[in-house]
């Protein structure tokens, strides 16, 4: 059995190559002016992403998502692809590198180049988003309030390898005229924001896990659930929309109200899940599993994933009757290993160690827990509770690069030195290499350094890579970083049970 279902999972490069190149015709091009069906199927990797506007048939033309708005020809959609997702996989960049020879929007200096004065293009000014679909991020340094006044970093900050010219730049580094650290992060998706990024109401007004503070909205001065973005820097969708607008799509000024509400009327209402594979089907029928494809995404309830009665991503018992039709075309086997995948992700315990905000927080170190206790809410894994936690995907020691620090990596290496008389990172102590300080650049504080907000787990087939950084090339990549990370051992069959069920979310 086991081998039937590796064999299966093994022809699907094969069938990759062959859909990678039909793609092209899925590219969203700014102000194309086509609607957006209510419900519309992309093919991938894994089968074909299902994506669903709840709010019917969406008429692009003139709207504030679609259209280029800003003096780069940028829209938002050009990062935020429905057939990736909405975000965009690096196969999507490279394609689009190669039908405009460079000259694609997405390419745009401001941020789709390693720096902004590195020669267009030319492939090795933009080599992070070629090779990992990275855009470089650029925050102020040091870290600012929501007021614009100055945070005191508890941490000093060297750079000491800079690959990629940017941070050590006299026009754009940390020690120009507007001092600004760069990072570089994959694009987040755009879609099922009803369970972590909703308008909160009065209530708790302090993270759970730590007793600080939360954001706040500046129009209600509600708190936030402060899981939009990397570093949950932004509080509320509408003030990410002015950003993104300012800096990704370089427009003269705020967008207006009227083009706010629609980038934020269509945020609430668009859904994305993985809906269809070769072996398994559609997964839109009634005997399905209840909580896969847009629709169900659409249809759900958020809240906190419970194991027995609500788990994060339903149950999977129509698909555990191995034998329930019997043909050799390898949809018994899928589905039976999607099944098992699901038992690995809830109940397959293992030791989580020396994670900043999990094993920090009074709940023990070690702690022998499973993948949903920290990706936790319903229908998204994201964390019910702000998300950022440091899980070794951007400090030393890393896990999908050399373990200690050497010149050879492509991103740009940090030094933090924790100030004396302040709380250190708990597990790397008060001198970290990074090459992404996350929620501490916003924050500013030591024990933030290298903690990511969890991104939300829906239609992973159609986005790779993975992680903010993109280090994980695949979702075997993913798999394969948390048996390092954890010396988790898993067997042959539950590594590959556990990737096909990320493949089908
Ligand atoms: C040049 C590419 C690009 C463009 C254009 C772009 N984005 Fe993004 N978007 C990103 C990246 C990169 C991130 C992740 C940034 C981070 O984590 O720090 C992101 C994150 C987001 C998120 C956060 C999702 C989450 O789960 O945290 C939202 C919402 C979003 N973008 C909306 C928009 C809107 C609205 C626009 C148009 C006004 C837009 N984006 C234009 C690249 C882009
Ligand atoms: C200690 C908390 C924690 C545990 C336990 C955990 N994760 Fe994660 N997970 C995270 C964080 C944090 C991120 C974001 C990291 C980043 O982007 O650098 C993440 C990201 C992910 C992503 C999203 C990748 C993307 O780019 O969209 C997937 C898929 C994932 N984890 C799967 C798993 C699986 C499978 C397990 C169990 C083997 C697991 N996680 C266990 C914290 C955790």
């Amino acid at each position: 059995m086991a081998r039937a279902v590796m064999a299966a999972a093994l022809t699907l490069p094969a069938a990759l190559s062959a859909q990678q190149s039909e793609r092209i015709d899925d590219w969203w091009s700014p102000g194309q002016g086509t609607p957006l069906p209510e419900r519309a199927n992309y093919s991938n990797a894994g089968g074909m992403l299902g994506v669903f506007n709840q709010a019917g048939v969406l008429e692009t033309k003139g709207h504030a998502f679609f259209e280029p708005l800003g003096s780069n020809g940028r829209a938002c959609v050009s990062c935020h692809q429905p057939s990736d997702g909405m975000s965009i996989s690096v196969a999507t960049v490279q394609r689009r590198w190669q039908a405009t020879a460079g000259r694609d929007p997405i390419f745009a200096e401001v941020d789709g180049a390693n720096c902004p004065n590195q020669p267009r293009g030319e492939a090795s000014s933009h080599s992070l988003l070629l090779e990992r679909g990275l855009f470089r991020i650029g925050l102020p340094w040091p870290p600012r309030d929501a007021n614009g006044a100055v945070i005191e970093p508890e941490y000093d900050l060297e750079l000491v390898s800079d690959p990629v010219h940017c941070n050590s730049d006299s026009e754009y580094g940390i020690t120009s005229a507007t001092p600004t650290v760069s990072v570089y992060r994959r694009p987040r998706p755009v879609a099922n924001f009803k369970y972590f990024a909703y308008p909160r109401g009065p209530g708790l007004g302090f993270n759970i896990k730590d007793g600080t503070p939360l954001d706040r909205d500046p129009e209600t001065g509600y708190p936030s659930t402060m899981n939009i973005m990397a570093d949950a820097r932004e509080p509320t969708l509408k003030q990410q929309a002015i950003n993104a607008g300012l800096g990704h799509l370089q427009t003269q000024g705020r967008l207006s109200e009227a083009q706010l509400k629609q980038i934020t009327d269509f945020e609430a209402q668009v859904y994305v899940a993985q809906a269809y594979n070769e072996f398994a089907g559609s997964f839109e029928t009634p005997s399905a599993p209840d909580s896969l494809g847009p629709v169900a995404v659409a249809n759900g309830v958020p809240g906190l994933g419970d194991n027995l009665h609500n788990p994060v991503f339903g149950f999977y018992e129509s698909w555990k009757r191995e034998d329930f039709d019997g043909s050799a075309d390898g949809a018994d086997e899928f589905k039976a290993s999607v099944a098992r995948g699901s038992d690995v992700f809830f109940l397959r315990q293992f030791w989580l160690k020396d994670t900043t905000h999990i094993n920090s927080i009074g709940l023990g170190n070690p702690l022998k827990r499973t993948c949903a206790t920290c990706h936790n809410a319903r229908m998204t894994g994201m964390d019910l509770a702000p998300g950022w936690v440091d899980l070794g995907t951007t400090n030393y020691p890393t896990w999908n690069g050399p373990r200690t620090f050497t010149e050879d990596s492509p991103l740009p290496v940090f030094k933090l030195t924790c100030k004396p008389g302040y709380k250190t990172h708990p597990y790397l102590g008060t001198v970290v290499y990074t090459h992404d300080p996350g929620r501490a650049l916003i924050s500013g504080r030591c024990v933030d350094i290298g903690a990511i907000t969890m991104q939300q787990m829906r239609g992973l087939a159609a986005r790779a890579p993975y992680f903010a950084n993109g280090s994980a090339k695949s979702i075997a990549e993913i798999v394969d970083y948390y048996d390092r990370r954890f010396n988790i051992g898993y067997s042959e069959q539950e590594r590959q049970d556990l990737i096909n069920f990320l493949s089908v979310l």
